[in-house]
């Protein structure tokens, strides 16, 4: 399914433009050794997220789905030292890797990583001071839940970006994924609809094949 282009393009550009630092490997690395999916986002959506966290201006960014750690690098890269991400992993065993990773890339001190379902962590941030910056890669299936809880978390101006929106272009063949591609499309009509969102939404081809990335702000 993925055209090697692509992929060669795509290494290309990590090469030459991205740069990713000896964290960010180690990060992959790790996440081949434990045995973990690799389903971490491409260094150059690394690297994206950092520079939104960084033009946005965040201080307090959340993140559902942890796994490795490897976004939540990034992320944290983007944040002043007295900034902070909240990042929800489902699985004891990723959030021990993901918590040596991003000890390991000198930013554990702005990660604070919760494990258990993230709708069970969510509504336990009530009150806290609100996100400035939210990510989602979680369960493709309570996609919508998890951008509920963004708006609700968040507060005007607040951005939020969904990984895998596209879904290798099941969003519009639901029946080859029952379980995924109704949950991204049932988030994709809601971030068009719900008036209190502006968005939009970018396909991408490279290493993980085709898929995308949606944005949305806080109006
Ligand atoms: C899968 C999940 C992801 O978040 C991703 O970026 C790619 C693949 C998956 O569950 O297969
Ligand atoms: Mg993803």
């Amino acid at each position: 399914v993925t055209e090697p282009g692509w992929v060669d393009v795509e290494h290309y550009l990590t090469d030459v433009v991205v740069r990713p630092d000896p964290a960010h490997k180690r990060a992959l690395t790790s996440a081949v050794e434990a045995d973990m999916p690799a389903i971490e986002v491409a260094p150059n959506a690394g690297k994206l997220l950092r520079m939104l966290v960084q033009m946005s201006g965040a201080r307090r960014v959340l993140e559902v789905g942890t796994l490795a750690g490897f976004s939540s690098i990034w992320m944290a890269q983007g944040l002043p030292d007295d900034g902070r991400i909240v990042t929800c992993e489902f699985l004891q065993k990723h959030a021990d890797v993901a918590r040596a990773n991003v000890d390991a890339a000198g930013v554990g001190h702005k990660v604070d990583i919760r494990v258990g379902a993230a709708l069970d962590t969510l509504p336990t941030l009530v009150g806290q001071e609100s996100f400035d910056f939210v990510f989602i890669d979680a369960d493709k299936e309570n996609d919508s839940n998890y951008l509920d809880w963004a708006i609700r978390l968040g507060h005007p101006g607040t951005v939020i970006v969904v990984d895998n929106v596209i879904w290798d272009g099941a969003i519009l063949e639901p029946e080859r994924d029952e379980v995924n591609a109704p949950g991204i499309v049932a988030m994709l009509e809601k971030m068009g609809q719900d008036p209190r969102l502006d968005a939009t939404a970018i396909q991408t081809v490279g290493s993980k094949g085709w898929d995308g990335f949606a944005i949305a702000r806080v109006r």
